[in-house]
């Protein structure tokens, strides 16, 4: 099962998703949704895709969204209300049971940022049923942000190694030791689970101080939400987390995002098989 969704995880979705759209277009582009093809969106979240997979199906295609959150699902719904080849499914869809959806059903599976090893404790199960849902010479394409290798804090790379370092494994623990369980293991998911010439690619986005509107809310939330969280859980000193938290937190003169040194960059990855 997936974790229970706080009302506000929806606006970091869409803060990330905004500051990741370069590489996810680029990667939806090389996933190559044809037009007129009918696709699966898995864990669509707010639906953030749906601009991108409504162009590219075009009118006469169709895009079945389903999440967990019934939180994300409305905002999904109200994205969607002006993209008629986009239809959410509203009632609760869990990945981790068998899928509602005949065989070869769809041209093509998406899936992106949802088979993280803190939710899910058999991804393998989840990508059969991907690939029973596909029909033959369909596609299913696996993507998720490296963010454990990301780049917010330029000139404090150690100080992020940690912070990341306790945000992964201390506040985000991966159900499983498996490697099979880790995200980075999903070409050997598509593998054995039948697709045929599965190759990854990666996608990246650079940012430049100041921060433009659209990378600027994305960074603050990273920093704010997941960063001084586990400032509090690392074993520095009382003083040392004093004097990192202002490094760390928006409108201090010493946040690290508003210093003209400043950059960013993080990088998407993305597997694609086919049936
Ligand atoms: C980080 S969001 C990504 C959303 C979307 N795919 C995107 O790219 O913006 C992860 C999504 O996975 C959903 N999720 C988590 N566990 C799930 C499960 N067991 N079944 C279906 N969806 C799940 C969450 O509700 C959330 O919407």
């Amino acid at each position: 099962m997936g974790k229970p969704v706080e009302p506000e995880y929806a606006e970091y979705i869409t803060a990330y998703n905004t500051f990741m759209q370069p590489a996810l277009q680029d990667a939806i582009n090389e996933f190559g949704p044809l037009n007129g093809s009918c696709g699966l969106d898995a864990g669509c979240g707010p639906g953030d895709q749906f601009d991108a997979f409504a162009k590219k199906v075009g009118v006469n295609g169709k895009v079945i969204a389903t999440d967990l959150s019934t939180v994300h699902l409305k905002e999904a719904k109200e994205r969607s209300t002006t993209l008629p080849s986009i239809e959410v499914i509203m009632s609760s869809l869990d990945l981790t049971k068998p899928l509602p959806f005949d065989n070869n059903a769809f041209d093509w599976v998406w899936c992106a940022d949802v088979l993280w090893s803190s939710w899910f404790e058999n991804p393998q199960q989840v990508i059969d049923e991907f690939a029973r849902v596909c029909r033959p010479n369909g596609k299913v394409g696996l993507f998720y942000n490296g963010w454990q290798r990301t780049q917010l804090l330029s000139g404090h790379r150690h100080l992020e190694f940690e912070l990341v370092r306790v945000s992964d494994t201390i506040l985000r623990p991966a159900l499983s030791s498996d490697p099979k369980v880790d995200i980075e293991y999903m070409a050997g998911w598509l593998r054995q689970a039948g697709l045929k010439k599965v190759n990854v690619t990666t996608h990246t986005v650079t940012y430049n101080w100041p921060l433009p509107p659209n990378a600027k809310p994305y960074v603050d939330c990273v920093l704010e939400e997941d960063y001084l969280p586990a400032l509090d859980v690392t074993k520095f000193s009382k003083e040392k987390k004093e004097k990192l938290k202002c490094l760390l937190t928006p409108g201090h003169p010493d946040y690290i995002p508003d210093q003209p040194h400043y950059f960013c960059c993080k990088t998407g990855i993305l597997a694609v098989g086919e049936l």
